[in-house]
């Protein structure tokens, strides 16, 4: 394999906090390495449609604080077409890339999987995921983050209700992201603490939901407690294997990866739970907020997307390709972690879901061996840069792109 000089990297698919990390640590060992950066914006997109910008080292100071990612994401269609990969590597061609660094979930590393089986150049994985549904890794960059913002949102909407008395009993349903994995879900429940009660349920897509079930538990619920708080993952299915989210009309659409777009099981249930238990009910959709909440990112989560960036280039380096650097966990008192490089062919399009054994027997909360797994990844925290008040996001080295206008400046 060719000696390296230049290594692009890219954000591909649903960003996740860390991801700015992990490009600052990429950027920076790259540079220790003395190769030359080329950041692609838009993920593969930015391949096969040329928006490919020298970086430098400046480009990606002050951008952990960032949420998002300062490359920007997409989820590219034509990618998956050999015709569209062609495109990229003529791209990757015209500047001089001999080795490419991708950060992203499931789909993004299907496509680097393929690209590294069809072209002849150094491609590594950071698998850069808040739904932390990727074998191979401990865990994912970006999981302990947004677990840390679902934990403390339920907190705080817990106290919302609870301090909050109306006639009629309240009913809370929180929904929360992760596809057809429980790990954010179940992340929920960390907000049982000694200041806080926790909610009362918690349900995950690995268990089949009983829609009918539900209400009745609420009803039983009810009957003792004024305030329900339950908690369920936007990709719970009926033991038939209908989303619920299927039963409302915003879950029509797929993204270019075939997804479909998961919204609204909360309001769905809220508005049954209404219907037939005459209770006041709220549901709330956490949507991205839970992925963009850089205000309340782990330290833990942020050190390790950059340890994670940091080691991609050493692989990169030693000619190693199709593979992803993973996350290994050493011990949990004290917390320590290390990486290892995995090959990318063996996780592909495969979610590694929340073991059985990690949820209690009624199929509605996580027993304390998953929370012991998801506790070390929260810990830590990054303050945000705030000015006149408020988190400072601009990153004004940025030569090359007008972040205003969210374009490629004309040269
Ligand atoms: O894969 C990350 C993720 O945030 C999923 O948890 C969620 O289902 C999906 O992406 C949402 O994607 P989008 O914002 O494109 O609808």
């Amino acid at each position: 394999m060719a000696k390296i000089k230049t290594i692009g990297v890219l954000t591909s698919g649903g960003d996740a906090p860390g991801m700015n990390a992990a490009i600052r640590a990429v950027t920076r060992a790259a540079i220790s390495h003395e190769f030359n950066v080329k950041g692609i914006y838009r993920g593969y997109r930015g391949l096969v449609e040329n928006e490919i910008v020298d970086f430098h080292a400046e480009d990606v100071s002050n951008i952990i604080h960032r949420g998002g990612t300062i490359l920007r994401t997409a989820r590219c269609k034509e990618f998956m077409t050999p015709e569209g990969r062609q495109k990229a590597y003529d791209n990757m061609r015209k500047h001089d890339i001999d080795a490419l660094v991708v950060i992203g979930g499931d789909g993004t590393l299907t496509g680097a999987k393929q690209f590294a089986s069809e072209f002849d150049i150094p491609i590594v994985g950071i698998p850069g995921t808040i739904d932390n549904d990727l074998y191979g890794t401990d865990h994912c960059p970006g999981f302990g983050s947004a677990a840390k913002y679902i934990a403390t949102s339920t907190k705080e909407i817990i106290r919302d209700a609870m301090g909050f008395s109306y006639k009629k009993k309240n009913v809370n349903i929180i929904e929360v992201m992760g596809r057809n994995a429980g790990w954010l879900t179940g992340a929920a429940g960390l907000s049982r603490s000694e200041d806080c009660e926790g909610p009362d349920l918690i349900y995950l897509p690995e268990v089949a939901f009983d829609i009918a079930g539900f209400v009745q538990t609420i009803k039983e619920l009810l009957e003792k407690k004024d305030v329900i708080v339950a908690v369920v993952s936007e990709g719970i299915k009926t033991p038939e294997g209908k989303y619920v989210c299927e039963y409302t009309a915003g879950s029509s659409t797929t993204d270019a990866f075939g997804h479909i777009q998961m919204t609204g099981t909360a309001s769905y249930l809220a508005q049954l739970v209404q219907s037939e238990l005459g209770c006041k009910t709220r549901a709330i959709e956490l949507s991205t907020l839970q992925r963009a909440a850089a205000h309340m990112a782990s330290r833990v989560d942020v050190d390790e997307a950059f340890s994670v960036g940091g080691a991609t280039i050493k692989a990169a380096d030693e000619g190693s390709s199709g593979v992803m650097v993973v996350i290994d966990r050493v011990s949990d008192d004290p917390y320590q972690s290390t990486t290892h490089v995995f090959d990318v062919h063996r996780i592909a399009n495969d979610e590694k879901v929340v073991p059985r054994k990690w949820i209690n027997k009624a199929g509605n909360y996580v027993t304390e061996e998953f929370l012991d797994y998801v506790r070390p990844l929260i810990q830590g925290h990054y303050t945000p840069m705030m000015v006149e008040g408020l988190p400072r996001h601009l990153n004004v080295n940025m030569k090359d792109y007008d972040w205003v206008t969210d374009t490629k400046k004309k040269k």
